[in-house]
């Protein structure tokens, strides 16, 4: 049975990219066959984070010159005996027109998302997300088991996660919230109670503002830079806190 995780966030540059590569790898490190989609067409990173070559994309899919399975690069270095499968959202812009000018149909997601999982008989399926509501973070969520929403400390990150909890109190999966970039001395228990109290959200993480993770400069995946680095300790927490089924709230 394929475990879907879904990384959202209501703004863009909290990290959502960057962590979910970071799990994406640590989760195959540890033996478990791994699933990756793109599914930001506005706004790709994986296919860079991960150094993918040229190929067909997910808009390739959406816009019915493929089929899903041809879009899937397998990740080498760093990797267990399961495999790393990534699918990158677009190459160029001239599929992004085309989708934005003609749409496609949206029940094409869920169906590759399905059918990737049993063609690589993935164990975990992580789905990355443009930020806030639109066509393809809402349909990924929808397919979610797992919604991890990532929000900086900010009133303006925390509203939307009071926005997307909204939404997601409709859907059926589980949901936990990763707190990105927190600033230093950033009170824990509160923050742990007010993910409860407040978002009916355990909280699966608090990642600190790293200097190193923002020297990267997406040149390199951190885990595999820095792999005894504190922030990779927080990265396995996380993956814990989404493994541990009670520790996610049901929506
Ligand atoms: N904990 C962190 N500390 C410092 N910089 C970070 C941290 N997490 C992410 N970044 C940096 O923030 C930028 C935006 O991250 P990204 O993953 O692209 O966000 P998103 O996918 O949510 O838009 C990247 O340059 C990334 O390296
Ligand atoms: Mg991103």
């Amino acid at each position: 049975m394929t475990r879907t995780i879904v990384v959202h966030s209501h703004r863009g540059g909290t990290g959502k990219s960057s962590v979910l590569a970071n799990l994406a790898l640590l989760i195959a490190a540890g033996g478990r066959r791994v699933g990756v989609v793109d599914t930001d067409i506005q706004s790709p990173t994986l296919d860079l984070l991960f150094r993918l070559g040229p190929g067909p994309s997910l808009a390739d899919y959406l816009l019915g010159r493929c089929e899903i399975e041809a879009t899937a690069q397998q990740v080498g270095a760093g990797c267990g005996p399961g495999g790393l499968y990534v699918v990158p959202a677009r190459t160029g812009t001239a599929a992004l027109r085309e989708i934005m000018t003609s749409g496609y149909d949206v029940g094409l997601l869920p169906e590759g998302f399905d059918r990737l999982a049993r063609h690589h008989a993935l164990d975990v399926l992580l789905l990355d997300t443009h930020a806030g509501l639109n066509n393809e973070s809402v349909t990924a969520m929808a397919s979610a088991d797992v919604l991890m929403i990532m929000a900086r400390a900010d009133r303006i990150d925390l509203s939307g996660v009071e926005e997307t909890i909204a939404l997601a109190g409709r859907l059926t999966c589980r949901r936990a919230l990763v707190l990105s970039m927190a600033p230093e001395g950033i009170d824990r228990d509160a923050a742990r109670r007010r993910s409860e109290e407040v978002y009916r959200a355990p909280l699966a993480g608090i990642l600190p503002y790293s200097p190193e993770m923002a020297a990267l400069y997406g040149e390199r995946i951190f885990a595999e830079a820095h792999p005894d680095h504190p922030l990779v300790g927080e990265f396995r927490t996380i993956i814990s806190a989404l493994d541990a089924r009670d520790e996610v709230s049901r929506a």
